[in-house]
């Protein structure tokens, strides 16, 4: 057997676990994909893909060969030896991760010497030494145990897992570890530096420190936000422009130009999951990690900002008409978990104006969560007849939507650019009183004063 063309299993079909079994399968291996869901297991087998990721479908059915979709994790111990772990770890009430469905494939192990469980889904740090010791306890020691975490963006998911900037593999030194380093060798290989050992990319490294990476990075990432839309805050009281202040911050390479767009605060599945996870495991060790209570703190006060901004220009919210363009939490996704479109359609109708809104993929998504929100089928029919629109989401339609048309089907004149997308002087051209996020504001001769 061709270890770069071992089987595997991938355990879960969400997101993550969908373009892992995808991704691998392109690669050469069989993957059989196991989930509980019964319903998902049939769509999947009929072809159909149940999340909206780009190049996703593609992928499935050109290898549609290698994959086998079943609710029977007996089919997967049987052909492979490493069972990916691609399962949901929601937050609780308190803040923790719950496990329990990590904690179920743990228990649908069968004492093995010859099985591994490679952890994909994000866990707090100390869940492989638990596991570990629950193998011990239910008499399966020879069960191995490897830390893989995932680092796809919802969006390029695809494109990430074939060209990763890293892989992370914490292991006990033992054959898993090797295993899962020759599986992605391929890839690793194909984005080594020439004249550089492609091992480069890789982490190897013992189980607690490889989970530390996954929510150091994702919490690193939030703080990198919710740091540029503090400063962008400040922009706004003191004449700057955060475009410019972050173009200028972004140049020096310690600093990056990546994650310092400034806009209505982070969401998604991920960001607000794993800082308050992080934020939780370290209270729990004994630790007040006190920055991550500003990073949540910070990205729930910006949501709330377009509101103040919407008052400033219309006084009263009471009957107000309000369209919101975009709802997913970030393009390219259907994803509404955690997206700032909820809380800002929540507030707004709490204020008793009238929400509109459009979304090009999410809609059918969000309509559940959106109670009282009117979903249109364009732009143009959500903003009919509005007092303001807000980008919330910056769909790579909306930047090339037709401003004077926007303006011309709406009752008022308001736009706030959620996410800095838009060009401020075509806004104002277009007639409109436009507000970004930390933007330096209008020249008075740009400015509309319809
Ligand atoms: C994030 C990480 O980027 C991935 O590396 C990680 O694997 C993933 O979480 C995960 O843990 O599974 P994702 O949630 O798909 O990926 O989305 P991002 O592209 O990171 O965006 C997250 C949020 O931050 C979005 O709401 C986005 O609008 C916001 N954001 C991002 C900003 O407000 N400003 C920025 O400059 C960048």
């Amino acid at each position: 057997m061709s270890a770069a063309r071992e089987p595997i299993g991938v355990i879960g079909t969400g997101y993550v676990g969908l373009v892992t079994a995808a991704g691998f399968a392109e690669l050469g291996s069989d993957v059989i994909c196991v989930d509980i869901d019964a319903e998902k297991i049939a769509r999947l087998e009929a072809g159909e893909i149940p999340i909206y990721e780009p190049g996703l479908a593609e992928l499935v059915e050109s290898n549609r060969s290698r994959l086998t979709f079943t609710t029977d994790i007996s089919v997967a111990l049987e052909r492979a030896r490493l069972l990916f772990v691609a399962v949901g770890t929601p937050p609780t009430y308190s803040g923790d991760a719950d496990l329990s469905a990590v904690h179920a494939v743990v228990e649908a192990m069968p004492a093995s010497d010859r099985h591994a469980l490679v952890m994909k889904s994000t866990v707090p740090v100390g869940t492989g030494r638990a596991i570990k010791r629950l193998f011990e306890e239910q008499g399966k020691p020879g069960f191995r145990y490897v830390s893989c975490p995932e680092f796809l963006k919802e969006g390029t998911a695809v494109g990430d897992f074939l060209r990763p900037d890293r892989v992370v593999v914490g292991d006990d030194g033992d054959w898993a570890g090797d295993a899962v380093v020759e599986l992605y060798r391929p890839l690793l290989d194909a984005v080594a530096v020439p004249g550089e050992d492609p091992l480069d990319g890789l982490v190897r490294t013992d189980i607690a420190s490889a989970e530390m990476v996954k929510l150091a990075s994702n919490a690193f990432l939030a703080t990198k936000i919710s740091f540029i839309n503090e400063i962008a805050n400040v922009c706004e009281e003191t004449g700057a422009d955060v475009v410019e202040v972050a173009k200028g911050m972004g140049l020096d390479d310690r600093i990056g130009p990546k994650f310092l767009n400034a806009g209505i605060g982070f969401g998604g599945s991920c960001f607000p999951k794993d800082v308050t996870a992080l934020k939780q495991l370290a209270g729990n060790s004994g630790y007040h990690f006190q920055l991550l209570n500003s990073v949540i703190e910070v990205n729930e006060l910006q949501k709330r900002r377009v509101i103040g901004k919407l008052e400033k220009h219309l006084g009263s919210l009471v009957g107000k008409r309000i369209a919101l363009l975009g709802l997913a939490f970030k393009p390219n996704t259907d994803d509404m978990r955690e997206a700032s479109s909820l809380v800002l359609a929540a507030r707004l109708q709490a204020a008793g104006a009238t929400v509109t809104a459009f979304d090009p993929i999410a809609a059918e998504v969000a309509r559940p969560m959106l109670r009282g929100v009117v979903l249109s089928d364009d732009a143009v029919s959500a903003v009919a007849g509005a007092d303001a629109v807000v980008l919330v989401t910056e769909w790579q339609e909306f930047r090339e939507l037709d401003l004077g048309e926007l303006r011309g089907a709406m009752a008022g004149d308001v736009l706030i650019d959620g996410r800095n997308a838009l060009d401020a002087s075509v806004a104002a051209s277009a007639g409109f009183r436009y507000e970004g996020v930390g933007r330096r504001p209008q020249a008075p001769s740009l400015a509309s004063t319809a």
